[in-house]
């Protein structure tokens, strides 16, 4: 939907030299006026996002609280849209996604915005041992096995429950069995948007089987808006003095090595591009930044993870989440592809993701932090993505 503001000249300056982003289109000049023609960035269709040609109906659940709105959809439990203001008041959609259920369903997969699991990232080769039994599960990342396998819960569709105005609950059964996994797992997330700007989720799970879990949010953010170009130049944080090293299928080595003094230190906020072509064996074989950070303990039950900062749009995002680790995304495999939403593509390195987890490989290391859930355990978690300007 397009809106005209008629601004004076100092107003409308400000918002052209603040509102570069996805959600600009033209601007026309006469003498003492300037006519601005934003296109604000808005919510899908609900409509759009109806199918009943499935198992079980799609849907869009929509969150506000006045100065921001957040999109879900239950399938894959994808957050879709996540509009928040920038420096100048505009409205800015800071998550990658598509407009309509159809590309979720059909396009290629990127795990927009998705809740993955049973266990998100890797897992070598496709095997596992749990309580001395070996488990197999299809590999479908060269060798290896990546958000759960060939249909994920990326690609289920969840229960969508409308709890209030500011929050969306969606359950999921993944079965005893379900891409080689045992147990029958009961996993419910909840998405809420507070008053301050935060994206909460809640995650819960329990099983009838002892089983492995790794579920994580896999958002795609530019802080510019989406579908605005090269995320390089946003500034990043990431509160880790170490992070774990990779072979060239992307599976940890198995140790924790320090960050300083390679280009994965980010404890101060960098620019994310700044290193990015270093000589460096680890961005080789991430093909830049795909790695997971060993986050700093706190005394916090909700530490700092990360803050990134939108060159642009001076959008800032603090996550916070109670997991140990986060697995920093560059964008590396997008292709431009994918027609996003605003008629955008989704552009080479033109998104990052946060995805705060455990540690990729975790059932094949027993050095690294337990992902082990057994029956009468209830796993709860809670990561919170912050918005604020500067
Ligand atoms: C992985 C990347 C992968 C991306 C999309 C990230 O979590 O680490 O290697 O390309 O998800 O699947």
């Amino acid at each position: 939907m397009n809106r005209i503001f008629l601004a004076s000249l100092g107003v409308a300056m400000a918002v052209l030299t603040g509102c570069d982003n996805a959600n600009q289109s033209t601007t026309t000049t006469n003498t003492d006026t300037v006519l601005v023609k934003v296109v604000p960035a808005t919510l899908p269709d609900t409509a759009a996002f109806r199918d009943t040609t499935s198992a079980q109906p799609t849907a869009l659940y929509i969150l506000k609280n006045g100065h921001a709105q957040a999109a879900v959809t239950n399938y894959g439990a994808r957050l879709v849209s996540l509009i928040v203001p920038d420096k100048t008041g505009n409205p800015t959609d800071v998550v990658v996604g598509y407009d309509n259920i159809n590309s979720y369903l059909h396009r290629p997969d990127t795990y927009f915005g998705a809740i993955v699991g049973r266990y998100g990232n890797r897992i070598a080769k496709g095997h596992f041992k749990l309580d001395g039994k070996e488990y197999t599960l299809p590999t479908n990342d060269g060798p290896n096995t990546l958000h759960g396998g060939t249909k994920g819960f990326d690609a289920g569709i969840w229960t969508g429950k409308q709890l209030s105005d500011r929050s969306v609950q969606l359950y999921y059964l993944s079965t005893d069995g379900e891409m080689g996994f045992p147990g029958n797992l009961q996993v419910k997330v909840t998405y809420t948007l507070t008053d301050s700007n935060t994206l909460r989720i809640d995650y819960e799970a329990t099983t009838d089987k002892a089983t492995v879990l790794n579920i994580t949010n896999h958002s795609y953010f530019n802080l510019n808006g989406q579908g605005s170009g090269t995320i390089n130049n946003h500034l990043l944080m990431i509160n880790a003095d170490g992070f774990t090293p990779v072979d060239s299928t992307l599976i940890p080595t198995g140790k924790i090595e320090p960050v300083a003094g390679t280009p994965f230190d980010f404890r101060t906020q960098t620019a994310i591009g700044a290193r990015i072509n270093d000589n460096n064996q680890q961005l080789k074989y991430g093909h830049g930044y795909d790695h997971n950070f060993v986050l700093n303990k706190s005394k916090d039950s909700l530490a700092i993870a990360a803050v990134a900062q939108g060159d642009k749009s001076g959008i800032v995002l603090m996550v916070r989440t109670d997991q140990p680790g986060v697995q920093f995304y560059g964008g590396n495999f997008m292709k431009g592809t994918n027609p996003i939403k605003f008629g955008k593509k989704d552009d080479y390195r033109s998104a990052f993701c946060l995805e705060t987890q455990h540690y990729p490989d975790s059932p094949n290391e027993p050095s690294f932090p337990s992902t082990e859930l057994k029956p009468g355990q209830t796993f709860r978690s809670t990561t919170t993505f912050s918005f604020s300007t500067k």
